[in-house]
């Protein structure tokens, strides 16, 4: 059949003869999802995913390496690494949807942060007040006092507030042999006037795993691939938004280039040097650091995220 038989035939449905016809019989062709909102994502998503190939006039070989980077993703996960999180985290898309689903679904500024690929179920239980430092670690001790209160200024009591940091030597105990399982996590519950308290380390900046395919992309990019110094928070409790947020260290050097675009001005914590004066221990020497913070939860479900790693 010649192209100019195929040209003079009237259209049948289903049928795709040039650029512009595909779309549309994608569309249709999936019209009969049952799920309303899975069948608004998905046509969203051919729509967008389209128009974005023929805003960049997409070639064969761009698209050969766009399914092997997607590929690679999925190879690049393993139990103690999660790649497709470290992706959505450094274009933005975690972030993105974060404010988007807190604050009051984006009317207001919130306390929440992206999770990261790091957060791991299941982190011992420990006394307000306790260590979450469970082998030796470098870096100035630090003292946190954290108190959570409602939308009304009130405490929030037995609220469950899963910590985690990295190593000062840039790992997480779950990227390092050397560190004890569970070493800088720990789940503390908040008392009758919404306190808790712990001992540990001052975080400090660390570079994200570049050995995959995010990495290969941020390098691609000639950009910063730190974080700057943070410490995580994951806050359960019943009747409230589960609030899953970090705070960040106020002198650290790469707050305003932060890889996964993560930080906000309320989640720049005031991290307090001390010298000299009567130490928060026996056992403590100068310098330590104190750190003081509010975290505010809204009311809502309280949901746990899917772990990243096991
Ligand atoms: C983290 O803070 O643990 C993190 C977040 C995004 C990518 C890599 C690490
Ligand atoms: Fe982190």
């Amino acid at each position: 059949m010649s192209l100019s038989r195929v040209a003079d035939a009237p259209a049948r449905s289903g049928i795709i003869d040039s650029e512009d016809g595909v779309t549309p019989v994608v569309l249709a062709s999936i019209a009969k999802t049952k799920d309303p909102r899975a069948k608004e994502i998905m046509e969203s998503f051919i729509r967008h995913i389209h128009a974005f190939a023929r805003d960049v006039r997409l070639t064969e070989q761009e698209w050969e390496i766009g399914v092997d980077f997607l590929n690679r993703i999925g190879k690049n996960t393993t139990g103690t690494h999660n790649e497709g999180v470290l992706f959505s985290d450094a274009i933005g898309l975690s972030t993105l949807v974060c404010l988007m689903n807190n604050g009051k679904n984006g009317a207001t500024e919130t306390a929440a942060a992206l999770l990261g690929p790091f957060w791991r179920m299941n982190s011992p239980r420990t006394q307000n007040g306790g260590s979450i430092v469970r082998s030796a670690t470098p870096g100035p001790e630090l003292f946190a006092n954290c108190r959570i209160v409602d939308h009304k200024k009130q405490p929030i009591a037995g609220v469950e507030v899963d910590i985690w940091q990295s190593s000062p030597t840039g790992m997480y105990e779950n990227q390092d042999e050397a560190q004890a399982d569970m070493n800088l996590r720990g789940k503390f519950t908040t008392d009758a006037e919404g306190r808790f308290s712990f001992r540990s380390v001052k975080p400090a900046g660390y570079p994200i795993p570049m050995n995959g395919p995010a990495g290969d992309m941020i390098r691609l990019q000639g950009r910063e691939h730190y974080r700057p110094a943070h410490l995580h928070f994951l806050c359960f409790r019943p009747g409230f938004k589960t609030l899953i947020t970090q705070v960040f260290v106020d002198d650290d050097e790469h707050l305003e280039s932060d890889v996964v675009y993560g930080v906000t001005s309320a989640l720049i914590g005031g991290y307090v040097r001390h010298d000299s004066g009567t130490p928060p221990a026996p056992d403590v020497k100068p310098p330590w650091y104190t750190l003081d913070y509010t975290f505010h939860m809204e009311p809502g479900e309280a949901e746990l995220p899917k772990p990243p790693i096991a």
